[in-house]
């Protein structure tokens, strides 16, 4: 095992009516800066909630976070922020509002006409007010990790940004928000949060049983409660794939061992040039990432192969190709797609290297020639 620090202090309430808790969770002195998108809480009942439960405090609302939420749209919200003298942001909807407030923490107190590349370079800012979320499409894992992704428009550019002081103080969970998701919402939260197992999971072998296991549990949570959130979209459903997706990117089974993500950065990459949902660029090019991978991958493919698809093949190329052939069927089952169609090759390579990402991997061996394979495999 790598060495590693762990600390996920995040606070979860898990479970249907917890969003009533919010008057203990919110500090006494907040002046709280209610974020949200494009209105779906309005639609659906949680920012009725989420209003009785600031009752008696000083707030305001900035609705309007895009999915891939967009720099300029975050400082707009930052000069609200800083004109109102808010000090705590409450994030209320999935993943972009989530990155987004995590982002808009930092930036606040930066007052410098451009935070842009304070915020994206250098060691991150410790200076941050405190974040709270309120999760509503469980996908990202964003509500108790400390990434965001952030779109720069004009730049066709999709950053990730990791800010361990940004993390949210606590994230309530209420599996019952997620009635109101439409069946592509649900598909692309199952498949994104499959994704992160596999980018922490399929690398090369290491001594972590406890990752191992316990990721290779995710997985097959996924696969078969993806599925049946679909068909029933019952209690259980959502209960177990919004914790499932909690636990695919809290930090726990990345812990130690090593990571891969080009899938992601590839992924990244396609959203900034087309607008693709996040989850549907995971999927048109994660199986050409692991058969371009195939031998360093080999070892763990076939591990995969075997655990979670309780494929009985001996020979572990076979069992690795069959591994992949049955991720790809389950993308497809969940309404996914895995290829990507007419897409400019250059245009992803130049954007793996304008956001600096080179050479990706776990070994770091994929570079721009390993990418432009991919996207041959992937077309
Ligand atoms: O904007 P509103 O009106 O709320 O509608 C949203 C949005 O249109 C809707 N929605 C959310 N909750 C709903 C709902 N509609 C009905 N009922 C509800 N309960 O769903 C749409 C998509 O929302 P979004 O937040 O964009 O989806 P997701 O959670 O998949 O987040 C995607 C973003 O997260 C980033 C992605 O790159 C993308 O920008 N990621 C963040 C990560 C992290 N922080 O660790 C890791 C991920 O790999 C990912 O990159
Ligand atoms: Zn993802």
């Amino acid at each position: 095992m790598v060495s590693f620090r762990h600390s996920n202090p995040t606070e979860i309430l898990f479970g249907q009516g917890q969003i009533s808790a919010l008057p203990q969770l919110l500090p006494a002195d907040a002046h709280v800066l209610v974020l949200y998108g494009g209105g779906s809480i309005k639609a659906n009942g949680i920012y009725d909630q989420v209003v009785a439960g600031l009752a008696g405090r000083v707030w305001v609302e900035f609705g309007g976070i895009e999915a891939n939420p967009v720099y300029e749209t975050i400082a707009q919200a930052a000069e609200l922020a800083r004109i109102s003298g808010s000090n705590f942001i409450l994030a209320v909807g999935g993943g972009s509002v989530i990155d987004a407030a995590k982002f808009l923490a930092a930036m606040v107190p930066i007052t410098a006409e451009d935070a842009r590349d304070r915020l994206h370079a250098g060691p991150p800012p410790r200076n941050v007010l405190p974040v709270g979320a309120v999760l509503t499409l469980p996908a990202t894992g964003s509500e108790s990790n400390a990434v965001s992704v952030i779109s720069h428009a004009g730049r066709h550019l999709k950053l990730p940004f990791a800010n361990p002081a940004a993390r949210p103080r606590f994230a309530i969970l209420d599996p019952s928000t997620m009635k109101s998701l439409s069946r592509r919402q649900l598909e692309n939260g199952t498949v994104d949060a499959f994704t992160h197992v596999l980018e922490q999971y399929l690398t090369y072998p290491v001594n972590a049983p406890v990752q191992l296991g316990y990721s290779e549990t995710l997985l097959e949570v996924l696969l078969e409660w993806g599925p049946r959130l679909i068909a029933e979209n019952s209690d259980e459903a959502r209960e177990n794939v919004m914790w499932a997706a909690n636990q695919a990117l809290n930090g726990l089974i990345g812990a130690g061992v090593p990571q891969d993500w080009s899938t992601h950065m590839i992924g990244h990459a396609i959203t900034a040039l087309n607008g693709t949902d996040h989850a549907r660029t995971l999927t048109m090019v994660m199986g050409s990432v692991m058969r371009n991978g195939l031998e360093a991958k080999k070892a763990m493919l076939a591990r995969y192969a075997r655990r979670v698809w309780k494929f009985d093949i001996a020979d572990d190329r076979q069992a690795a190709e069959a591994a992949i052939a049955a991720t790809e069927d389950f993308f497809t089952r969940m309404g996914c797609p895995i290829r990507t169609g007419a897409l400019d090759a250059e245009a992803v390579v130049a954007h793996i290297e304008a956001a600096g990402q080179f050479p990706l991997g776990e070994s770091h061996a994929t570079g721009a020639e390993a990418v432009r394979d991919i996207l041959r495999r992937a077309a």
